[in-house]
């Protein structure tokens, strides 16, 4: 399908929720790390309303042992349906409907924990041969306009390759996939150069890719190649690096304030601050805080 200009519509989102989560335990000894709960939505949740509300309509995602919580979450349930509609619960009725409504669902194991890079290249037959995107599944943005959304308006640019990047503090390059770049306009860049993990002395920027990735179908090639890097894993990073070397890569510095929801400090920071945005709680948990902290 092509939109209006020429440029392929991107339709599908491939969602990597194979992890342990070991950082996350005891939380996460039963339950994915993925369906912990911010204020009173899983994190995936937030994540699959930021692809809806970006256009996606197809998410794949890849999974392994113990991720049926996912799976359910987004499925119908009817005796909880059927609970609610006894007790006139209608507007809690029509919410869980909303959920597994948002978009087709896909699912697909990881069989062995190989790394990003491999989990993308298992969705490779669900994606065929159009541009897709990536979503980390731990990684929320905040942000007016969805981050994909901005994502794709530098896609329907360029045509290609496209990862969401964010200022990080440069002594915490050691996390992240950090570009070098040349700077096309305020939010735009094209990427030199991709490196994961550097320590803060070998970071290029402290431009740093956090979780949102348009691209093409191309990069199958690439991973199907990739060698094991970081940690003996197939990293995403490496492959997109080797792709843009041969090709072209661009970054979005997109407007929106992110939270690893895979950090114990940045999971309860992502609590407050969505917290603070409802309406119920905004002004006791204002107050509460500043109880708390004096
Ligand atoms: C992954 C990627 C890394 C990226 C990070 C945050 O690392 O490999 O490039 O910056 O996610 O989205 P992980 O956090 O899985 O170790």
């Amino acid at each position: 399908m092509i939109i209006s200009n020429g440029v392929k519509k991107i339709r599908k989102a491939v969602i990597p929720v194979a992890g342990l989560g070991t950082r996350f335990l005891p939380a996460t000894k039963v339950q994915p790390k993925e369906m912990l709960t911010v204020v009173d939505k899983p994190i995936i949740q937030y994540i699959v309303e930021e692809a809806v509300q970006s256009g996606i309509e197809e998410i794949i995602f890849v999974t392994s042992a113990n991720k049926r919580a996912i799976e359910d979450h987004f499925d119908r349930n009817f005796e909880l349906e059927y609970r609610l509609r006894q007790k006139g619960k209608k507007t809690e009725l029509a919410e869980m409907l909303k959920i597994s409504d948002m978009a087709k669902f896909i699912y697909v194991r990881q069989k062995t924990p190989k790394g990003l890079g491999h989990a993308v290249l298992t969705a490779r037959e669900l994606i065929g041969d159009e541009p897709f995107v990536v979503i980390a599944g731990d990684d929320i943005i905040d942000s007016r306009v969805p981050a994909i959304k901005q994502l794709m308006r530098v896609y329907e640019k360029y045509e290609d390759i496209v990862l969401g990047v964010t200022k990080v503090n440069k002594k915490e390059t050691y996390k992240y996939g950090i570009i070098d770049s040349l700077k096309i306009d305020e939010r735009t860049a094209e990427i030199k150069k991709l490196i994961e993990k550097p320590t803060p002395s070998k970071a290029p920027s402290n431009l740093a890719v956090t979780g949102r990735y348009i691209l093409t179908p191309e990069i199958f090639d690439f991973l199907a190649k990739q060698k094991p890097g970081a940690g003996g894993e197939i990293q995403l990073t490496d492959a997109i690096a080797r792709y843009i070397k041969e090709r072209v890569g661009y970054a979005c510095l997109y407007e929106g304030d992110y939270y690893d929801c895979g950090n114990k400090l940045e999971f309860m920071k992502a609590i407050i601050n969505f917290g603070l945005k409802r309406s119920a709680f905004k002004k006791e948990l204002k107050k509460y805080l500043r109880q708390i902290v004096n």
